[in-house]
């Protein structure tokens, strides 16, 4: 349990730290949404200030709307690169990998390839959706996907809405399948609010079920997953942390 996204800070940097320390260029797949902001930023400060070198790692990300190229304003990549400015630093060197985001089946697939010869996801940070999403995997989403084009749910284009005004938010997006996040060796997961208390219930006491795409953090052997007192507010015994 941790009191606010600010105190998960330091947890997620000695994340960072813990998977650049055992060297071999290690792949880090990172979030976007409102949920790693304070984290984006600490980062940001962390490489300015010579703590931590992006020649250390290769990056990449977990989903991304149709058709948003990385400097599309609104595109998760755009988001990654202006909250964290050395990630577009490595975008420029090619040691950022964008999700391919035109959705053609060999590009996703090509994608898919490329981070395993990146050694594979040695570090993955995840939010979660109030529907229970990950990535973009919407309740409903079969638990064996990689790499595919999906449908937004109408409330995560809700949640979106901010960053499009004064344009509708897109329908359709590229996301890492569930396999594939359960493929990455160490997960983390971060949710923080009042408004993701439900879906965290279900994720940590409900079924392994599609219907909850985030319950399969249950069946992750090395996950741990960081809550603030609200997030957690609806668990039995108010159990704040958990992990495997
Ligand atoms: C975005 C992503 C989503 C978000 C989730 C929470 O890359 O993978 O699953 O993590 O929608 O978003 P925020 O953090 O904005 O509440």
């Amino acid at each position: 349990m941790v009191a606010n996204a600010d105190a998960a800070v330091p947890l997620l940097l000695s994340e960072v730290r813990n998977v650049l320390a055992r060297g071999n260029l290690p792949l880090i797949s990172f979030a976007t949404g409102g949920t790693f902001g304070a984290f984006f930023r600490a980062l940001a400060t962390e490489v300015q200030q010579g703590r931590i070198s992006t020649t250390e790692f290769i990056g990449t990300h977990l989903d991304e709307y149709i058709a948003y190229e990385p400097q599309r304003r609104g595109g998760m990549v755009h988001e990654l690169t202006l909250r964290c400015p050395p990630l577009r630093e490595m975008l420029a060197r090619g040691t950022f990998l964008p999700v391919p985001c035109h959705g053609a089946e060999g590009s996703m697939r090509a994608h898919e390839e490329r981070l395993q010869r990146a050694g594979g996801v040695k570090l993955q940070l995840l939010g979660i959706g109030r529907n229970g999403h990950i990535a973009f995997n919407e309740p409903g989403t079969p638990l064996d996907t990689r790499f595919h084009v999906t449908e937004l749910a109408e409330s995560t284009r809700l949640d979106a809405r901010s960053r499009f005004v004064p344009d509708e938010p897109p329908k359709r997006a590229v996301t890492s399948g569930v396999q594939t996040i359960l493929g990455g060796e160490r997960l983390v997961l971060c949710a923080f609010g009042q408004a993701k208390a439900e879906a965290v219930r279900s994720m940590l006491h409900g079924d392994v079920s599609s219907a909850c795409p985030a319950s399969v953090l249950q069946r992750h052997p090395n996950a741990l997953v960081l809550l603030d007192t609200e997030a957690a507010s609806l668990l039995e015994g108010n159990a704040a942390a958990a992990g495997g």
